[in-house]
């Protein structure tokens, strides 16, 4: 709540940001989903709200809690999360951090999956999720001012990121390599390369408050 009110260069500025992962049905009691502790989107999140923006989190399973002093809207599957995110919108910036699943199954059950004693495993079908970052940075009309995407790779970092900016129509790509050699994924650090219309701006390995921190101020300084 004290974040909320914090007077700062974000004041009267409403900023989205998704986090976590979303959790896909495969029957009542499991599900499918990507690795993601939610980690690195709330500490945006706190940290857009430390400069005085007004902030909607949307966030799905996420192994860390919520930020104080946001609105959080907890959602578990990418169709739940579009329409969180639709109906928060307009807002002047949104920060697509969630580790989305680009598929759901498309064969999920009502009730639980029974082993049938024959040793056959069932068979899933897939089919592909909504892409909600697409979907806003497309917007004809109320787009964002900025709109921020994610991009973890494990491979050519940066042309595979420079890539999906286009392809997705968003402003910012905050690109990472969470190769299993870097360490990234599931710790406390982040090393990334921000992809813009003014090329690519490497940042150290940081802490990902210290990210946070940094991507919070280069979103007030586009804002204002
Ligand atoms: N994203 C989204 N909705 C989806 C998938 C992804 O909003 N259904 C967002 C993520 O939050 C992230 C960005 O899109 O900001 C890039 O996600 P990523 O998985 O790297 O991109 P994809 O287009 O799904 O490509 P890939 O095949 O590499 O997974
Ligand atoms: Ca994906």
């Amino acid at each position: 709540v004290e974040a909320a009110l914090a007077d700062g260069p974000l004041k009267g500025k409403h900023v989205l940001v998704t986090s976590g992962p979303t959790h896909e049905p495969i029957d009542p009691v499991r599900y499918i989903a990507n690795r993601s502790s939610g980690a690195q989107g709330t500490a945006i999140a706190r940290s857009l709200a430390a400069l005085g923006a007004d902030v909607t989190f949307v966030t799905g399973p996420a192994d860390v809690p919520p930020p104080l002093g946001v609105k959080v809207v907890k959602v578990q599957t990418a169709r739940q999360m579009k329409d969180a995110v639709d109906a928060a919108l307009p807002a002047d910036a949104a920060v697509f951090a969630a580790a989305v699943a680009d598929w759901r199954v498309a064969n999920a059950s009502g009730s639980k999956m029974k082993k049938d004693g024959s040793g056959n495993a069932p068979a899933l079908e897939f089919t592909e999720n909504p892409d909600i970052l697409a979907s806003v940075s497309q917007m004809k009309k109320g787009r964002p001012k900025l709109v921020v995407g994610f991009a973890a790779e494990t491979d050519d970092v940066q042309a595979n990121a420079t890539a999906k900016r286009k392809r997705k129509g968003c402003d910012w790509i905050v690109a990472n390599d969470v190769s299993p050699a870097t360490g990234i994924m599931g710790g406390n650090e982040n090393a990334v390369t921000i992809i813009s219309d003014e090329g690519a701006e490497s940042w150290p390995r940081l802490t990902k408050d210290q990210v946070a921190a940094k991507i919070a101020a280069k979103i007030a300084e586009a804002l204002a």
